[in-house]
């Protein structure tokens, strides 16, 4: 097939995405079917505008058309959550297009990989298991945006994508047109969202009853105040506020060690003094939750999602215990991240391959081989090894 290189009226790309200036902007996404040789069918989910899923020699990129002006307002918004450290999709540029009459513009995302949309954790039998960890998975990211000031204004399970991370789910936010950024969210704003949420992941149970891909007796009404209460529950271990004796400052790390277990980087500690004698308030600033994440990725390179790093972190700090053991000097992390990334994870990775299919990232790959290798342990009541454990592994992969 060939392509028609046609020019948009403008185009802005960050820096190292490809120029897109080969694509057929004088038409709408709509007609693009036959005029791109790069177009490429995924799953998605249901949306207001036209998408399509563009292929850059393995690259993916999502193309999304809307009214003048507003993919530059997503773009930035994205930008700005990019700097917040949300977990949100990345922004690669914006168009003005003008394939008919009147003026369009265009968003251009990186496509998450890895990634799956909500009902795909419906209709595929084996991913049924998420189910539940989907309800976390929104409360987490509802949860995390509100913590940073931001409104989303449109929560809902097709604005949402959903990746593996260490047996549970991590979402992502796809559709940020409605968001707000404030400095601070207020209370009133908040309980808006959720009922936004409510309503439309009830929306969206209900769509999946209506095709018959769910019964007609799930609780569709129970699930969406379930991701209510579970993000209460969140929010209230993370914001509440503690009182502690000057003496007891121990009391301080425990807090910081809870939230970080979390997965939520500590900025900033408050004490102030209060009208109870000498007791002082305790005030944790939380600023994003990738805390393993960093740890990971400043210890090793390896970029995976928050629950995954907290299982290496952890693989790591094993690591270095049994090391300084048969050394009898105390190790530090680095050296044993070191031995790790090049005796542990590199070689299992590389016999790993032949299973780096469907929805399952190198890292979840990896997890899912160490959870195998536990459950082999415990069984045995003793530590199996990894030889023993890769190889029932790789005979009796995960679905
Ligand atoms: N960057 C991306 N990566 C993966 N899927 C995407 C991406 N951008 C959009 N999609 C898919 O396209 C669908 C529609 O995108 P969305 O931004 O929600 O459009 P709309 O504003 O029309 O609702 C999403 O539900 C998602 O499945
Ligand atoms: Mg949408």
């Amino acid at each position: 097939m060939e392509t028609h290189p046609e020019t948009p009226l403008s185009l802005a790309v960050r820096a190292g995405q490809p120029d897109f200036l080969d694509l057929p902007w004088r038409h709408p996404l709509e007609e693009w079917q036959h005029r791109c040789s790069r177009l490429e069918e995924l799953p998605r989910g249901l949306s207001r505008h036209p998408v399509v899923f563009l292929n850059y020699d393995g690259m993916l990129y999502a193309l999304k058309e809307l009214p003048a002006d507003l993919a530059e307002k997503e773009y930035d918004l994205l930008l700005k959550m990019e700097e917040l450290k949300l977990p949100a999709v990345k922004a690669a540029g914006h168009a003005r297009t003008s394939p008919g009459q009147g003026e369009l513009s265009v968003l251009i995302t990186r496509y998450l990989d890895n990634s799956l949309p909500y009902s795909s954790l419906f209709t595929q039998p084996n991913l049924a298991r998420y189910r539940e960890h989907l309800l976390d998975a929104l409360a987490g990211l509802l949860v995390q945006l509100h913590l940073s000031g931001v409104y989303w204004g449109d929560c809902s399970l097709y604005n949402t994508l959903f990746r593996r991370d260490a047996g549970a789910l991590q979402a992502y936010l796809v559709d940020a047109e409605t968001a707000e950024i404030h400095p601070g969210l207020s209370s009133t704003l908040r309980a808006h969202d959720l009922e936004i949420m409510e309503e439309n992941v009830v929306g969206g149970l209900s769509d999946l009853v209506a095709a018959a891909i769910l019964n007609e007796d799930y609780p569709v009404e129970d699930t969406g105040s379930s991701i209510h209460d579970r993000y209460w529950r969140l929010w209230d271990e993370i914001t509440r506020e503690a009182y502690i004796h000057p003496q007891e400052r121990y009391r301080i790390r425990e807090r910081i060690n809870a939230l970080n277990a979390l997965g939520f980087s500590v900025a900033e500690i408050e004490l102030n003094a209060t009208e109870k004698g000498d007791l002082l308030r305790l005030n944790v600033v939380v600023t994003d939750r990738n805390f393993h994440r960093h740890q990971l990725h400043n210890l090793t390179g390896v970029y995976a999602e928050e629950m995954q790093a907290r299982q290496m972190v952890n693989e790591i700090k094993e690591l270095k215990a049994t090391l300084s053991t048969a050394r009898k000097s105390s190790v530090p992390l680095s050296v044993a991240a070191y031995h790790w990334q090049n005796h542990y994870y590199l070689p299992i990775i590389e016999k790993l391959v032949p299973l780096l299919k469907n929805s399952a990232s190198e890292t979840e790959l990896y997890c899912q081989f160490l959870e195998h290798k536990w459950f082999l342990s415990e069984r045995a009541q003793r530590d199996v090894g990894r030889e023993i454990a890769l190889k029932d592994f790789l005979s009796n992969p995960p679905a």
